[in-house]
């Protein structure tokens, strides 16, 4: 560890809604330096501008994850800004629910690229950097990372995935690497607005909106990045608290 638990070099991919964005605000108002990438610019300036509002600062880069150039670019941009990386958070994910029988190939592409392609492409760039300062991979996987659930199998499967490749990361880079994988259930974002199919969007919106508020998670993913040697969260499952 080669940096101040304070000050260390953060990349998070989906840092334009949700909880990417909460995570993001909650890192630049503890003092570290964050590039928050999404591929929607409009919304990275508008956090960057909440940000600076709150008198903080963080650095925001068009990046689609699905795109090895893109990712490429976040890279060049840290090498010659930061000359490093200690924490990589590929967040970006998406999740469209259809019963098998009636989903889309399209969709289910689409999930596969962001959330397996996306995730390997993000931590295959950032690697040599983060073994290079002993850093933190935080993957963002689900309570479908451990369970599966009708009406969301190839999500499930895809942040099954993910949970497989944080374990790989841990067994094969043990003393080299911290790697936290963070599964949450409902938390209230546009996360389920995505769902093309208008009967089970509008069934699931009321779960998601008594879920978890992304703030909530954001502090999950500080307290695993700041444990800094004291101790690493490998996984770490939170659920929305129903007793209200
Ligand atoms: N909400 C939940 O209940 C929940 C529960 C467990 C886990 N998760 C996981 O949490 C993560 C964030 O989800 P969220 O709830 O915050 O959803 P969200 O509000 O819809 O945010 C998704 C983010 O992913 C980005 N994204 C989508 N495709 C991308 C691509 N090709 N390249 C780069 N960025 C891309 C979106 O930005 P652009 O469109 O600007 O690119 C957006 O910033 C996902 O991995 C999700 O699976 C969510």
């Amino acid at each position: 560890m080669t940096n101040a638990s304070n000050n260390l070099r953060i990349w998070i991919t989906g840092a334009s809604s949700g909880i990417g964005k909460a995570c993001a605000m909650a890192l630049a108002q503890r003092g570290h330096r964050v590039l928050a990438s999404a591929r929607n610019e409009d919304r990275l300036r508008s956090l960057q501008n909440e940000v600076r509002d709150a008198g903080y600062d963080l650095s925001i880069l068009k990046c689609d994850v699905t795109d090895v150039a893109s990712v490429d670019r976040c890279i060049e941009h840290m090498t010659s800004n930061w000359q490093g990386l200690d924490v990589v958070i590929p967040n970006a994910g998406i999740g469209y629910f259809d019963p098998l029988e009636k989903a889309q190939l399209d969709e289910w592409h689409a999930m596969v690229n962001v959330n397996i392609h996306g995730v390997l492409n993000t931590i295959h760039r950032s690697l040599p950097m983060l073994l290079s300062s002993k850093g933190h991979v935080v993957n963002i996987g689900s309570l479908a990372a451990r369970q599966v659930f009708p009406n969301s199998g190839v999500y499930c499967a895809t942040k099954h995935a993910v949970l497989a490749i944080s374990e790989s990361l841990r067994t094969e880079f043990r003393n080299d690497l911290a790697v936290t994988t963070i599964n949450p259930g409902a938390v209230n974002t546009p996360f389920i607005d995505r769902t093309t199919n208008d009967e089970l969007r509008s069934d699931y919106r009321p779960q998601f909106d008594q879920g978890m508020t992304p703030e909530y998670v954001a502090e999950a993913v500080c307290f695993a990045i700041e444990s800094q040697g004291r101790g690493m969260v490998s996984e770490l499952t939170i659920r929305p608290d129903r007793r209200s």
